[in-house]
């Protein structure tokens, strides 16, 4: 028997917002009802584009008939009020990265939300990302022993545009989130971070009192040793990697390039074709995944993973970042 389809809304139609728009505008399973934004020209493409309809007031949206969810592709200072009143309406949830740059606000909102049950996922797309996961499969299966050291390289090609940077709430809260959350995907007990941060290319950045270089160590309730290396910006494309080091032996995965052919000579290999551009492309799959696994806890009532509470406690590592680079000192969370 074929399932019901599901219907879901979208707020936002930038950036992020065009990457859920197409996810699932093209789900098998799913239908985009509506987009919300402010910005209603940016909806309206965005929707004649989807096959779907725009609206300038988000409000619109909860008087939408039989919607399932919403995603929430909206700026960061839009999350918790976008949260709270699509849970109020018994809605499910697919919130972007970072739920808010206050940790206080963050609690304060888990507090409103209580025990509801609809499901509510965080977007930390990386968790989906195939070649990421099957590390992650492997390190759960045994394959390299006991998990002693994790290095997670991130690097942007380029920097944000400042006024960007100017609310991004710093590089920790704004970048360095993904990797704290991919480091809780292996060691979800994180008890210890230490962290540097420099300006090494980016004078706009450091007007703003923001690092564009940082890196992070972590270490987990067992002992293990987590690196997290960060640039915001990289000469070669979007610098995506990572190593487990294990007991027995180690995996990686690599950068996904554009292209896999090789060139083999007398004087030496080369391999052609740089890495992917930036998160749309490097990420299409697992933006794919991400949403099957929502339509999946919304069909079946199951949690989402990552949730709400694994936003918290990277806002936590985050902030933990911060204090670290800022005083010098080792923070204990
Ligand atoms: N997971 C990822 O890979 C990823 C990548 C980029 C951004 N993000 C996150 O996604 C969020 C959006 O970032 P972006 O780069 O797409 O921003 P953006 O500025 O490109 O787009 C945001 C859009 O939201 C609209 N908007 C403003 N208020 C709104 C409201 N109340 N309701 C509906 N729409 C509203 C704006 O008009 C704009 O069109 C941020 O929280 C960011 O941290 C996540």
């Amino acid at each position: 028997m074929s399932e019901r389809r599901l219907r879901l809304a979208l707020f936002g139609s930038g950036r992020i917002g065009q990457v859920h728009a197409r996810s699932v505008a093209t789900h098998p399973d799913i239908d985009l009802a509506v987009i919300a934004d402010p910005f209603v020209e940016g909806a309206r493409r965005l929707a004649a584009e989807t096959g779907t309809k725009a609206v300038a007031d988000p409000e619109e949206v909860f008087a939408e008939a039989d919607l399932d969810g919403v995603v929430i592709a909206s700026p960061t200072s839009t999350h918790v009020d976008l949260i709270t009143r699509s849970r109020a309406h018994g809605l499910a949830v697919l919130c972007e990265k970072p739920i808010d740059l206050d940790i206080d606000t963050v609690l304060e909102c888990r507090d409103k939300l209580g025990d509801t049950t609809s499901p509510i996922m965080l977007g930390f797309n990386r968790r989906f990302d195939p070649h990421f996961a099957a590390v992650r499969g492997r390190v759960a299966a045994g394959e390299i022993g006991t998990l002693e050291q994790l290095t997670i390289i991130s690097r942007d090609p380029a920097p944000a545009p400042v006024d960007y940077i100017a609310g991004s709430g710093g590089i920790f809260r704004d970048m360095t989130i993904h990797d704290l959350d991919m480091a809780r995907f292996f060691v979800p007990d994180i008890v210890e971070v230490t962290a540097v941060g420099s300006n090494v290319f980016s004078d706009d950045i450091k007007r703003y009192d923001d690092y564009d270089s940082v890196v992070v160590t972590l270490r987990g309730r067992g002992g293990e040793l987590i690196t997290i290396t960060n640039s915001r910006h990289c000469a070669y494309g979007y610098d995506q990697r990572l190593e487990a080091f294990g007991s027995t032996g180690m995996l990686s995965a690599g950068n996904v390039t554009e292209t896999t052919v090789r060139k083999f000579g007398s004087e030496g290999t080369e391999g052609a074709g740089p890495c992917l551009p930036f998160f749309l492309e490097r990420y299409a799959e697992a933006y794919r995944a991400e949403l099957d696994a929502f339509a999946h806890s919304i069909r079946t009532g199951e949690p989402c993973t990552p949730g709400f509470d694994d936003g918290v406690t990277a806002l936590v590592l985050a902030n933990a970042a911060e204090e670290s680079a800022r005083t010098g000192k080792t923070v204990t969370v």
